[in-house]
């Protein structure tokens, strides 16, 4: 089996895939603790890390019925994300490689986004485009083979969950503001107010900021009573938003392509109108279980599968930006 550690960001992940992509055990502990502070504070989530990481190794051993003997692969998240939180991370996986004499497998956090797909029990294959939408990251790529993707279009400022979870905090909602914006959404008209979609920004790139900056001109205008009232038709029409800048692109992405078939991911796909707006577009759709969009480690063992291994791995570091500029 392929023991998986993901800590690139405030969840602290350990899963148990088997070479074929079988999930034994895919445990994600979530850390609350950054709610209260309205986003992820990267020290704090690293201290974080350190105190989770043997609890949740041992759960995931626990729930898949198996002990180190059993494990044939070491396999962490490399990067990108916040280094402090990734150091903790590769170290345990070092550690455990070292010390059981296995290889070890660096695993690029995107390409694990879309390796996701390739879990069992009924894998998504090549060619596929697929469009990756969380909070640190909105990409659109083709993916032709299980170890790469071609990048067509990127975000040019914010990720669509920071947009849905800066817009949330505009309208007085918690972090994360995602499942908040969209749980008021459901009680608004998204007719009610026309928010930019950067249509114009050429190409298959996203720019969300400008959305963003719509939503707090409109707050401004309708005064803080207004605002108050219209909370709901505000959130709906701000979704709206986001969700047809993203079809905008995977539309102009499968026609430019000619690709065929389409996977969603990344934390974004939990959202409801995205997921139904993905469903009208005419060509086959994956969008993984949400415990698989959201960060984790069984992504990041499906990943590893594709990886040559390292036997020396001693001096390996994190990085904290994409390898491919993302
Ligand atoms: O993939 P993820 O768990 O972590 C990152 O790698 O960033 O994504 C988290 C993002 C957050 O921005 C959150 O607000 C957003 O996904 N999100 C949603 C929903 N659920 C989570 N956005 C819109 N609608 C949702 N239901
Ligand atoms: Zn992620």
């Amino acid at each position: 089996m392929i023991l998986a550690i993901e800590t690139s960001c405030d969840d602290t992940c350990a899963a148990l895939v088997t070479r074929d992509g079988e999930i034994r055990a895919n445990v994600i502990s979530s850390q609350g603790i950054h709610d209260r502070y309205g986003g992820v504070v990267p020290e704090v989530a690293a201290r974080h890390h350190l105190e989770l990481m043997n609890p949740v190794l041992d759960d995931a051993l626990r729930t898949a019925g198996a002990g180190l003997d059993d494990v044939g692969l070491v396999a962490v998240t490399q990067g990108p994300g916040l280094v402090g939180a990734l150091l903790v991370g590769v170290a345990t996986a070092k550690g455990i490689a070292a010390s059981r004499g296995l290889p070890l497998a660096p695993v690029d956090h995107l390409q694990g986004h879309v390796a996701a797909n390739f879990l069992g029990p009924e894998p998504f294959e090549p060619p596929f485009l697929c469009l990756i939408a969380s909070g640190g990251h909105t990409f659109i790529a083709r993916v032709e083979e299980h170890d790469g993707y071609t990048v067509l279009g990127t975000t040019l400022d914010d990720a669509a969950g920071e947009a849905f979870d800066k817009g949330a905090r505009l309208l007085g909602l918690p972090y994360p503001g995602g499942p908040a914006l969209q749980r008021l959404a459901e009680e608004g008209d998204p007719a009610a107010f026309d928010f930019p979609i950067a249509a114009r920004v050429a190409g298959l790139d996203f720019s969300f900021a400008g959305l963003k900056t719509a939503l707090l001109y409109k707050v401004r205008d309708l005064g803080e009573e207004g605002a108050a009232e219209r909370r709901a038709d505000l959130a709906a029409a701000y979704q709206r938003a986001i969700v047809e800048a993203l079809a905008l692109r995977v539309e102009r992405a499968l026609e430019r392509t000619g690709l065929e078939r389409l996977a969603v991911g990344g934390g974004v796909a939990a959202n409801g109108p995205l997921r139904e707006r993905m469903a009208g577009l005419g060509v086959p759709l994956r969008i993984p279980p949400r415990e698989l969009c959201t960060d984790n480690a069984a992504m990041i063992a499906s990943a590893a599968r594709y990886v040559a291994p390292l036997r020396d791995y001693l001096a390996l570091d994190a990085y904290a930006t994409g390898e491919r500029g993302l």
